[in-house]
C-alpha cells in the first residue's frame, strides 16, 4: 500500500506539471466598424498574438495571453479598432466555473445506487458514460448503448438509442461534445435524453444520441487545459485535430488549416480521425430513417445550417429556415430570460468552415434537416458558461429538439 500511495502521489505530481493555466489572460470583443478589422484580425488569428474564439456578424472575440495584451492594444489602437474585454483574468472565470457539487449534492449522488448524473455541474466522463449504462440497464425496453468505435487514446464513443419500438419510425441523430472546451454541449444532450427517456412511452421517434463525440478531448479539459477544443491525436509539433473540420464533403476548403498547431487543423485528410470515422461507419451501417441531424455546440447562439463550406445554401434551404425560426421561437419561450438565437445559413452568420458534420450529414447522408446549434451564451462567459446556467440552455435545446421532431412528421 507506500508503493501505491507513492503511485498515487506520482500521478498527482504529473497531473500537475501538465496542467495548463490562463492567470492574466483575457478575451476581448473586437467592433467591426468596417470591412478591414475581420481581415486585419483573421489575419493575426492563431500566429501568437491571440486566438479568435467566436466571429460574429458585427463583433468577434478573441482570446490574449496575459504577456501579449499590451502588444495586441497597441496593434489595435493603431488601426483605430475599438474593443471591449469581456473577461479579465481567464484563470478566475475557469476556477468559477469548476465549482464542486455542493456537500447536499454529493451526499445525494453517494446514495444513489444508479448513476451521478445531474444538471447543477458539470460532469466528468465516467459520470456521463454510467448514465447511459445506467439508463440502458434500467430501461432496456426502450435504451440501448453502442459504442460505434473507439477514441485516438482508445475510449468508446458511446451512443445510446431511445426507441420505444414503433416499426418505421423516423430518426433523429443528436451529438455533443465535438469541441472539447463546449461543455455545455455534453450537459444539455444529457438532459434532453433525461427528458426523452421520461417520456418514452409517447414517442413517436427514434433517437440516435452521441453526448461526447470527442472523449478524449473531453477528459483532456477536466484533467489537464479547460480550453482544449481539438480530439488528442499526437502530432509531431501540436497535438489535435478539429474533428469539425474533418468530415468528408468539401474537406480542406474555407476555414480549415494544414497546419497541426491550429485550432482548425482538419487533419491529414477526411476521416483521418478514428471519432469521425466512427461516425461514418456507424451511418454506414445503419438503417434507421434520419430526419434530421443536430450537433450541439458553443457558443454564440445560433441556430445554423447547411452550407458551411461556402456562402451557398441548398436548393431546400427554406424549409430549414422555417423549422429553425420555429425552434428559436420555442426556444426563447422556453429560456425563460429573453434568450434570442440567431437563425442563418452558417457561412454567412458566422464564417466558411469546410468539412463539418453538418454539412456531410446534408450532402452525403441527404438528410435534411441538418443543423449545428450554438448554444449559450453570446459571450459574457463564452466557453466558460458557470454551471447555473446548465439547465436553462438545456431547457432551450431541449425546445429545438421539440420543434425539430415535430417538424419532419409534416
Ligand atoms: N462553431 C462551429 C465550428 O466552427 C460552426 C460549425 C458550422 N458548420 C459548418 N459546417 N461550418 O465548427
Ligand atoms: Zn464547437
Amino acid at each position: 500500500s507506500v508503493a501505491h500511495e507513492r503511485t498515487a502521489k506520482e500521478n498527482f505530481r504529473e497531473d500537475f506539471s501538465k496542467r495548463v493555466y490562463y492567470v492574466g489572460d483575457q478575451v476581448w470583443r473586437i467592433y467591426k466598424h468596417n470591412d478591414s478589422v475581420n481581415d486585419l484580425v483573421e489575419q493575426h488569428d492563431q500566429n501568437g498574438s491571440y486566438q479568435i474564439w467566436s466571429n460574429h456578424p458585427l463583433t468577434v472575440d478573441i482570446f490574449v495571453r496575459s504577456r501579449m495584451l499590451y502588444n495586441v492594444d497597441l496593434l489595435l489602437n493603431n488601426c483605430r479598432i475599438k474593443y471591449e474585454v469581456l473577461i479579465k483574468d481567464v484563470q478566475k472565470a475557469i476556477d468559477d466555473g469548476n465549482v464542486r457539487l455542493t456537500t447536499a449534492m454529493e451526499a445525494e449522488l453517494e446514495g444513489r445506487k444508479g448513476h451521478r448524473m445531474e444538471w447543477t455541474s458539470y460532469h466528468e466522463l465516467n459520470d456521463i458514460y454510467g448514465y447511459l449504462d445506467y439508463l440502458a440497464n434500467t430501461y432496456p425496453d426502450v435504451c440501448s448503448v453502442q459504442s460505434i468505435g473507439n477514441s485516438i487514446e482508445g475510449q468508446p464513443l458511446k451512443v445510446l438509442r431511445i426507441s420505444n419500438g414503433r416499426t418505421n419510425a423516423p430518426a433523429i441523430w443528436i451529438d455533443g461534445g465535438i469541441h472539447a472546451r463546449e461543455w455545455i454541449s455534453p450537459a444539455a444532450v444529457t438532459y434532453i435524453i433525461d427528458y426523452l427517456v421520461e417520456n418514452s412511452d409517447v414517442l413517436q421517434t427514434d433517437y440516435y444520441i452521441l453526448p461526447v463525440a470527442n472523449p478524449d478531448g473531453y477528459r483532456y479539459t477536466f484533467k489537464y487545459d479547460r480550453l482544449w477544443r481539438k480530439n488528442r491525436r499526437k502530432g509531431t509539433l501540436c497535438s489535435g485535430v478539429d474533428l469539425n473540420r474533418n468530415f468528408g464533403y468539401r474537406w480542406g476548403g474555407q476555414g480549415t488549416s494544414s497546419n497541426m498547431c491550429y485550432e482548425t487543423y482538419r487533419g491529414s485528410k477526411a476521416f483521418s480521425e478514428p471519432e469521425t470515422n466512427a461516425i461514418r461507419n456507424f451511418f454506414e451501417n445503419s438503417l434507421a430513417n434520419y430526419k434530421a441531424y443536430i450537433s450541439f455546440h458553443s457558443y454564440g447562439q445560433y441556430i445554423l445550417y447547411p452550407w458551411g463550406y461556402d456562402q451557398r445554401l441548398p436548393p431546400d434551404y427554406r424549409d430549414l429556415d422555417a423549422v429553425g425560426l420555429e425552434a428559436a421561437e420555442y426556444m426563447k419561450y422556453e429560456g425563460g430570460d429573453n434568450t434570442k438565437y440567431i437563425v442563418g445559413n452558417s457561412a454567412i452568420t458566422l464564417y466558411p468552415a469546410a468539412g463539418g458534420s453538418d454539412d456531410w450529414a446534408k450532402a452525403l447522408l441527404k438528410i435534411k434537416y441538418a443543423y449545428t446549434i450554438e448554444l449559450r451564451d453570446t459571450g459574457k462567459y463564452g466557453f466558460l458558461l458557470p454551471p447555473q446556467y446548465i439547465i436553462p440552455t438545456a431547457k432551450e435545446a431541449l425546445a429545438a429538439i421539440k420543434v425539430i421532431t415535430s417538424a419532419i412528421r409534416k
